[in-house]
């Protein structure tokens, strides 16, 4: 299990594995109900498919004992018969294209449904959620198991009832021939179960098996393959380890299809065998009762033409439990995303307030991940104050980035109040609190999109002029208008085709778009060159202009602007107050700045080699 339960909910997060019960039944049957009309046009294409199914037997009978009688043969009646054994399947054909377009139907809208409802749940999920689950898992669920719902109708549920009806149909008509002959060929069945049940128990391992090699191996192509992964595996040299791994893996898979292949070869051997076994027997007893005179001809060809038709709908049906088995498993792994609360939701009485965010406060403010083992924040305790500039400094994995996550309600706290301007955040309208807030990460991530596309994400029906406005607030502009297709240029997947100073400036722009009252911005640790820097500043400088902030400062410049600076240490803030007034305390935070800043003090512009070279401090950043 890679799913965690949401924290707070007093639940058990090793969930086990749910078994497979009526509820789940009927929780599938309820995604089908507003379709229940296409259900029932296929079962009754199939009852009249296996009605036309049995026509041919009788109408050889027919043929034999009645056009064919030597005592009154009849021309006529042959004719006919033989038009009525041609058209039969003919019929039977064309109801079986109306049964297949139903099935499709049906399954196509329900799947429609759940790809919209699994992803619409996905979507208001917490972050939580998305940091314990892999992102493949979830995507292979989107994808292939919702894919598999198809089959579950065309396949499963149509095989099911076609061949039930089948085998009764076949099975009465065998009776209102002969009885005997009937219990006889039934007493040849039983043969047929036994390897069909280890046939089918054999291939739903191998299956399950394949399943899981092939989510491995997705796993590895969309890890190895990604940008990130293939400058990783170049840079170390590691693209022979790679082939190798994919290789193991590759041969497992290939071992078990072959396997999962042959597995029931065999066994359609052994029902070759059957079908010729079952009328051999019809032959030799109603052989005999024909030459005793208690049975025509007619009789005979008839049931050996209905007998034949028993193997299919039996072996089927015996393996179908195996489908049955996967299907359910198919719609459990659905249901189980289905299932996954929200646990930051929105109340139903939220409040939306008339003016626009000022002053953000955090009262003894307690955070704790689901899976840490001791607190990742404790007893946080500050106040925004209307356009001002808070800064967040510290070590390495102190919670600062933690923090950041609460206000926008990423998170929620586990303990203490969060509010701005008096209402407690988990109050207030997620529209609201939204538009509030806008957030700069420390890792930019911009969509494979054209240049426009990823600003306009800031505000949908932003025109071109504020665009421009932004792009040069934000010191992107130029760069945009200097390349080729301006602001159409598709900035490669995760924006790769761009360095990582001008990512951020377009994401600096992207929030100025937004135009929030509060912003959240985690500066990138990453040194830039000095020209990028001083634009990156600059952008930094435009975008913080009349906002209240939240910054997870890494450059001097930002820390010595801040109006407040917070020390944060093992989760909790163990300094706080302005540059000068923690310089002179000579604590935690004087040391660190000793250590980090004071040597490059004076020529301060983010420039590593150049501070590199004076034979100290080799990067003006805060840690990391
Ligand atoms: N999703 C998570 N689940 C469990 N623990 C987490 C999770 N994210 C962060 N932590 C832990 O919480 C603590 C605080 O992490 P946080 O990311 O807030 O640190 P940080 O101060 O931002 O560090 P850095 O400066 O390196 O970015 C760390 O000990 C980290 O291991
Ligand atoms: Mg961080």
């Amino acid at each position: 299990m890679h799913v965690m339960m949401g924290m707070g909910m007093g639940m058990d997060r090793q969930k086990p594995k749910r078994p497979v019960t009526r509820a789940t039944l009927l929780r599938i049957l309820a995604f089908f109900k507003p379709y229940a009309r296409y259900a029932w046009g296929v079962l009754l294409t199939v009852v009249v498919m296996a009605a036309l199914g049995v026509l041919p037997a009788y109408i050889v009978r027919a043929i034999f004992d009645n056009a064919l009688n030597p005592a009154h043969p009849d021309g006529n009646l042959l004719d006919w018969l033989v038009i009525g054994f041609v058209a039969a399947p003919i019929i039977s054909g064309l109801i079986g294209v109306w049964q297949n377009y139903l099935g499709v139907m049906m399954g196509q809208k329900v799947m429609f449904d759940l790809r919209n409802s699994l992803y619409s749940h996905l979507q208001r999920l917490s972050l939580r959620f998305f940091t314990s689950t892999r992102t493949g898992e979830v995507i292979s669920r989107v994808v292939n198991d919702v894919n598999g719902v198809q089959d579950v109708v065309t396949g499963t549920f149509t095989s099911i009832l076609s061949n039930v009806l089948t085998l009764i149909v076949t099975a009465v008509a065998m009776f209102t021939i002969d009885w005997r002959l009937s219990l006889l060929s039934l007493c040849t069945l039983p043969l047929l179960i036994y390897p069909t049940l280890l046939v089918g128990r054999a291939r739903y391992r191998i299956s399950k098996d394949t399943q899981a090699r092939f989510a491995t191996m997705s796993q590895i192509l969309q890890e190895t393959l990604s940008i990130s992964g293939i400058v990783l595996v170049k840079s170390f040299m590691r693209q022979g380890y790679e082939v190798a791994r994919f290789s193991k893996e590759n041969a497992d898979l290939m071992r078990l299809q072959i396997r999962g292949r042959m597995v029931g070869r065999w066994f359609f051997m052994l029902i070759g065998l059957f079908t010729a076994v079952a009328p051999a027997l019809v032959y030799w007893f109603g052989g005999h009762e024909v030459i005793g005179g208690r049975m025509s001809i007619g009789d005979i060809l008839a049931f050996t033409a209905l007998v034949t038709r028993l193997f299919m709908p039996v072996t089927t049906l015996l393996s179908v439990n195996t489908d049955v088995q996967s299907s359910l498993a198919l719609f459990d792994r659905i249901f189980e995303y289905l299932d996954e609360k929200p646990d930051i939701v929105e109340r139903t009485s939220s409040i939306t307030p008339a003016q626009p965010a000022q002053r953000a406060e955090f009262s003894h403010v307690g955070f704790s991940y689901a899976d840490g083992n001791r607190p990742a924040l404790v007893d946080i305790s500050f106040t925004m104050e209307p356009g001002t500039v808070t800064a967040l400094v510290g070590p390495s994995g102190a919670g600062k980035t933690t923090i950041t996550y609460l206000l926008p309600r990423l998170y929620d706290a586990t303990e203490g109040q969060l509010c701005i301007d008096g209402y407690d955040v988990r109050d207030l309208s997620f529209k609201w609190l939204g538009d509030q807030i806008g957030i700069v990460t420390q890792e930019t991530f911009l969509f494979n999109a054209s240049v426009r596309d990823n600003l306009r994400y800031g505000k949908t029906d932003a025109n071109d002029d504020e665009l421009i406005a932004a792009a040069k607030q934000a010191q992107i502009h130029d760069l945009i208008a200097s390349m080729p297709n301006g602001y159409d240029t598709i900035v490669g997947e995760r924006g790769y085709k761009l360095s990582g100073g001008e990512k951020q400036r377009i994401a600096i722009a992207r929030v100025i778009l937004k135009d929030p009252r509060i912003l959240i911005l985690d500066e990138a640790t990453s040194a830039l060159d000095s020209h990028s820097e001083a634009a990156v500043q600059a952008a930094l400088a435009n975008l913080m202009q009349g906002r209240t902030s939240l910054v997870i400062a890494h450059r001097l410049s930002t820390i010595l602007s801040a109006d407040q600076i917070l020390f944060v240490q093992d989760g909790r803030i163990a300094e706080h107050g302005s540059h000068a007034q923690l310089l002179a305390a000579e604590g935690l935070y004087s040391q660190l700045y000793e250590r980090q800043f004071r040597n490059a003090q004076g020529k301060f512009s983010a420039l590593p080699a150049a501070i590199g070279s004076n034979g100290h401090t080799p990067m003006p950043v805060a840690h990391d």
